[in-house]
C-alpha cells in the first residue's frame, strides 16, 4: 500500500456509546453480538472488548442513544503531535488528554477536541492489547479488525462539505468512492472515506432533511462491526429474528462488498453486522469510482407476522 503523503490516522479505534439502558444494552451486545464485557473504566463506563485490544466500544450511560466520542488510532507520539497541530491550524482547539483521560481509555497518549459538528473527537497512540484471550459469551471468534480498525460508522452532519474538509485535510482520510442517490429534485453524493485497507471506516451523510431549525438530530446514522464467516452473520441474525428484533435480510452493497445485515440496537439506531468485502490494498492504484445503488440484492424489511 502507497504510504500517505501526510501522517494520518491509521484506524478507528474504538467509538463510545451514548446509552438510556444500559441493561438492554449488555444484554445485546453480549447475547446477540457475542461481545465481552471486559469491566468499567474509572468514570464506570461500560467496556466491550471485540478482540485482542482490551476494549473498543465503550457503552456510556448518559441517555443521549447516540455516538458520544470517536477515537482514532496514530502510530506513535509524533504523529500524535502533528495530528494534533493540523487540527489547530484547522482552527480547532485541541486539549491534551490527562493521566486521567488516559487511564479512561487506556492508552499511551491522547487529544481531545471537538469536531466541525460539534462531536467530541479523539485522536490517541498506543492501545492497551489485552493480554488474555478474547472469550465470546457466543463462542464466536473476535470481530475482525486487525489493520482494518473497529469497523465503520456514519455521522448525519449539518455541513458535510467542512467535514469531508476537516477528515481528509487534516486526520487524513481518503475517499474511496460515493454512492450517487437522486432523492426528488436532490442529488445526494454520499462520499465513503477509508484510513486503512478496510473499504470505508467512516461515511459523512447530511443530517435529515426537514429537521427543523434548532431541533437535534441523531448524528450516528449506523456503525458496522465484522465477524468472520458468514454462518457466524447468519446465525446472529437468527438471534435478531428470534427476538424480533427489527432488522433487515442478507445483502450486499455495491462498493464494500460486504454480505451484512442491520438490526436495531437498544437506542434505536442501528448496527450494521458484516463479513467478507473489498480490501483497499494498493492507494496508488485505486481509482475513485460511484455507485448508483445502496444494494447489489438483499437488505430488504424482514416483515414479522403480528403476534397472537
Ligand atoms: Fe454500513
Amino acid at each position: 500500500m502507497g504510504a500517505p503523503e501526510q501522517t494520518s490516522v491509521t484506524q478507528l479505534g474504538y467509538l463510545g456509546i451514548g446509552v438510556s439502558d444500559i441493561a438492554a444494552w449488555e444484554d445485546f451486545a453480549t447475547r446477540l453480538l457475542g461481545l465481552q464485557v471486559n469491566g468499567r473504566s474509572p468514570t464506570g463506563n461500560l467496556l466491550l472488548r471485540t478482540d485482542d485490544y482490551h476494549h473498543r466500544l465503550v457503552l456510556v450511560d448518559n441517555g443521549a442513544d447516540d455516538i458520544a466520542f470517536y477515537g482514532w488510532e496514530v502510530k506513535d507520539q509524533a504523529a500524535l503531535d502533528a495530528i494534533a497541530q493540523r487540527i489547530r491550524d484547522f482552527g480547532i482547539e485541541v486539549s491534551e488528554g490527562s493521566k486521567e483521560d488516559c487511564a479512561e481509555r487506556m492508552v499511551l497518549g491522547l487529544v481531545k477536541f471537538t469536531d466541525p459538528e460539534g462531536l467530541s473527537g479523539e485522536v490517541y497512540f498506543g492501545a492497551s492489547r489485552d493480554h488474555k484471550p478474547f472469550v465470546s459469551p457466543r463462542g464466536l471468534g473476535p470481530l475482525v479488525t486487525g489493520d482494518m480498525g473497529l469497523g465503520h460508522f456514519t455521522i448525519a452532519a449539518a455541513d458535510p462539505a467542512r467535514y469531508i474538509e476537516f477528515y481528509t485535510q487534516v486526520l487524513g482520510a481518503r475517499i474511496s468512492d460515493y454512492i450517487v442517490l437522486q432523492k426528488g429534485d436532490v442529488e445526494l453524493k454520499l462520499p465513503f472515506f477509508h484510513v486503512n485497507p478496510r473499504h470505508h471506516s467512516l461515511v459523512i451523510n447530511r443530517k435529515p432533511p426537514g429537521t427543523p431549525e434548532g431541533q437535534p438530530w441523531r448524528r450516528l446514522g449506523h456503525m458496522m462491526i465484522q465477524m468472520q464467516t458468514l454462518d457466524d452473520v447468519g446465525a446472529t441474525q437468527s438471534l435478531f429474528v428470534a427476538d424480533r428484533i427489527p432488522c433487515n435480510q442478507l445483502g450486499k452493497h455495491p462498493n464494500d462488498r460486504m454480505v451484512s445485515f442491520y438490526g436495531r440496537t437498544p437506542s434505536g439506531f442501528d448496527i450494521e453486522i458484516g463479513c467478507g468485502g473489498v480490501r483497499i490494498e494498493d492507494e496508488d492504484t485505486w481509482q475513485v469510482q460511484h455507485y448508483r445503488a445502496v444494494t447489489l440484492w438483499g437488505h430488504t424489511p424482514v416483515v414479522y407476522p403480528a403476534e397472537g
